[in-house]
């Protein structure tokens, strides 16, 4: 059993993963087209991430007896001006999803739903993680100054990461 409120809630938030999904792949297909492509594989494994949210989210509403129903995703932002005006971009989309499952946390609390809870804890930790990562890069990204040989370094480091299922 879940409540109509959560269950729209967490349908929402199925939305927003994959509007997330949707999001990064407009990056990684822009960092692609500027020849950046450790940035783009970043923003590759960050798609894949973004659907395992969704699919976490997707399976938690099916296995509380709910409905999972989809809505429209919008059509991302495809021009950007720089890896430094991406990783802006997305250190504040992160932030706005941990505003988001805060908000979830905050009507499972209200509606007593121990289960949501603790499914949500979940995704507050990951959104820590999230946050983190998009500020480490921006930062790194910002001391270098956007540009030259630090750039490759980081396109080079980028190259390395690869999608790990994160534990359930
Ligand atoms: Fe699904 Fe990047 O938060």
């Amino acid at each position: 059993m879940i409540s109509k409120k959560l269950e729209d809630a967490i349908n929402y938030q199925i939305n927003r993963e994959l509007y997330s999904e949707y999001y990064y792949l407009s990056m990684a297909s822009y960092l692609n087209s500027i020849g950046l492509s450790g940035f783009e594989n970043f923003f590759l494994v960050q798609v894949e991430e973004e659907r395992f949210h969704a699919m976490k989210m997707y399976n938690f509403l099916n296995e509380k007896g709910g409905r999972v129903t989809l809505q429209t995703i919008e059509a991302p932002k495809t021009e950007f001006k720089s890896p430094v005006e991406i990783f802006e971009l997305a250190y504040e989309h992160e932030k706005l999803v941990s505003g988001l499952i805060n908000g979830l946390m905050d009507l499972a609390i209200k509606e007593n739903d121990h289960a949501a809870k603790n499914h949500l804890n979940w995704f507050v930790e990951e959104q820590v993680e999230e946050e983190a990562s998009m500020e480490t890069i921006l930062n790194k990204l910002k001391l270098i100054g956007g540009e030259g040989q630090g750039l490759l370094m980081i396109d080079n480091e980028l190259a390395q990461r690869i999608f790990t299922p994160p534990a359930k």
